[in-house]
């Protein structure tokens, strides 16, 4: 089975695969959902075990352009965890914002059209974009047990501290593309074995984009930054 990064998509209406496997390479960028509204990516973190082929990766951000708007997610890093301390850093606008701990603790954006809501009273975030996407993370370290399992040489000093994350989408494009985006097109063939319930997304010359916030990446044609979310009604 493939490792690293797997993306858990709840679907709506007939969304057939249950979770998404990609690689990436840690340090980079990756576009997850690249659409006419809306353009979400994710940074890489990650580790490449002496004697290995390819990097064991983690999302650590995410960074969502709606309209005119950015918003930004991240787990900042920790170098051991303590659950009791927030690792979660938002940014709106290019301003940073906080949303005050607690359980159900909510942040709205001055429009309302972005609302944060603590799940739990820290590392745990939901996201609502009205109309377009909801996204569930939270924020986990790699554990001491993941490390022996995988052998991924964690160094000590670091928690790897990094996002858990879920997401619906709502009103997708049949031209949606991005590592998520693209399992959505209507003629989307998963390479894996039929009858799994994930799917098998490579290609990071075509996902890869500069930064957290650019939606410059190979396939990312269709998202229209400044396109004002109010008119799609
Ligand atoms: C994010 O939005 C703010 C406010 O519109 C803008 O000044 C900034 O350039 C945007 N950031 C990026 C990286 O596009
Ligand atoms: C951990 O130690 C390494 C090597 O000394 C150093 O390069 C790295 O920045 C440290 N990481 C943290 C999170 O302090």
């Amino acid at each position: 089975m493939l490792k690293s990064v797997f993306l858990i998509v709840t679907l709506l209406n007939v969304k057939q695969y249950a979770e998404v496997y990609f690689h990436g390479k840690k340090d980079e960028h990756f576009s997850l959902i690249s659409d006419v509204n809306v353009q979400i990516n994710a940074r890489f973190i990650g580790i490449r075990p002496a004697g290995r082929s390819r990097d064991f990766t983690w999302i650590q951000a995410i960074g969502l352009m709606f309209g005119s708007h950015n918003f930004t997610l991240e787990a900042t890093k920790a170098e051991n965890w303590d659950q009791e301390a927030d690792h979660l850093k938002f940014t709106y606008n290019g301003m940073s914002l906080s949303v005050p701990l607690g359980h159900s603790s909510v942040w709205n954006s001055p429009d309302q059209n972005l609302e944060l809501e603590r799940t739990s009273a820290t590392n745990s975030i939901r996201v609502t974009i009205q109309e377009i996407v909801e996204i569930s993370a939270n924020v986990v370290p790699v554990t001491e047990e993941e490390d022996a399992i995988h052998s991924y040489g964690i160094p000590k000093n670091d928690s790897f501290a990094h996002l858990e994350v879920q997401f619906r989408l709502f009103d997708l494009s049949p031209k949606v593309e991005g590592i998520l985006g693209r399992t959505y097109q209507p003629s989307f063939k998963n390479p894996a074995k039929s009858g799994v319930d994930m799917a098998v997304v490579g290609g990071d010359d075509k996902y890869k984009t500069s930064s957290l916030l650019s939606a410059d990446c190979n396939s990312c044609t269709v998202f229209t930054s400044g396109k004002n979310v109010a008119e799609r009604k």
